[in-house]
């Protein structure tokens, strides 16, 4: 599969694994996903993982440089002189001297500020691309109006009961790529048993998860698919022998509810505030 092109001239492999609540298991979960092809792990300080993820990337033999590693800053931690610091503590616990993105988890708190110690980070080469996760419209326009640097990146809820379209269409506009976190809506039972897709999957001789993988790269979405089991790991990055119809496409495209399966925006604002918890071993 062909990488995706950044707006900073930096490539990223089309898909990425997740590593949200696989817990202690990650340390493990990484090295098997790196075993099966993966070269992309998208971490975050709230997953609490970041060491488990340094581990797994040493422990797998796998060159660094080979590998694109994500993590993201929470609100919390904002403001511009603990931001630094806080930076480096996500570089010592994954093991690396340099990362090659950081996000801002969400749109709250001292967004401006920490935007700009992003882009200095960039400066210093302690981070490669820089973006942002769940912003909205309002959250781009208010960033666009006072940044350096364009996020590369905004790491968005997509799945096909949640396209976002809108937003979408004006990131297109900015070149700025998008970013599915819960692609197959979390295991949503609903949407892997969808009359639709169980048609396509059998069409296809595909696994419904394959197909709302393609669709979401067909769609000029990036997945950061999520599983701790060695099949299911193994059976996310296997999407490169087949591709959907422009029927296919649009028949997943009707299955919109426009309802989001994740937590609602007033709920991600408290969370926002919460510190980080304390990170596994
Ligand atoms: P498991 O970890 O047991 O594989 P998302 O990435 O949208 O958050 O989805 C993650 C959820 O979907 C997890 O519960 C994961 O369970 C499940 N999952 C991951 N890959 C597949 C797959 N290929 N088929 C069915 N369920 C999957």
């Amino acid at each position: 599969m062909d990488n995706f092109k950044l707006n900073d001239g930096n490539e990223i492999p089309a898909v990425g694994f997740g590593v949200f609540m696989n817990g202690a298991g990650t340390e493990e979960n990484v090295q098997q996903a790196l075993a099966a092809g993966y070269r992309s792990i998208d971490t975050a300080v709230i997953y609490r993982n970041e060491r488990l993820v340094g581990r797994g990337l040493k422990l797998s033999g796998i060159a660094r440089e080979e590998v694109f590693i994500t993590t993201k800053l929470w609100p919390s931690s904002y403001p511009l002189k603990k931001g630094l610091r806080i930076l480096r503590e996500s570089l010592e616990r994954l093991q690396l001297e340099s990362v090659d993105m950081v996000l801002l988890h969400r749109p709250h708190g001292k967004v401006r500020e920490a935007w700009q110690m992003l882009e200095h980070a960039q400066e210093l080469g302690l981070v490669k691309s820089i973006g942002v996760s769940n912003f909205i419209e309002e959250d781009l326009d208010k960033l666009l109006s006072y940044s350096m640097v364009k996020p590369a990146v905004n790491q968005l809820e997509l799945h096909p009961y949640w396209q976002q379209r809108k937003l979408r269409e004006y990131m297109s506009a900015e070149e700025i790529l998008p970013e599915a976190w819960y692609p197959l809506g979390h295991g949503s039972k609903e949407l892997l048993s969808e009359p639709t897709l169980l048609e396509l999957a059998k069409a296809y001789g595909k696994t419904v998860a394959q197909l709302i993988l393609r669709w979401h790269l067909q769609s000029g979405i990036r997945p950061l698919p999520k599983s701790s089991n060695e099949a299911r790991i193994r059976e996310n990055l296997a999407l490169d022998d087949f591709e959907l119809s422009s029927e296919a496409m649009s028949s997943i495209d009707k299955l919109e509810r426009s309802k989001a399966l994740g937590e609602p925006r007033w709920l991600s604002k408290i969370a926002s505030r919460l510190p980080t918890p304390p990170q596994l071993n």
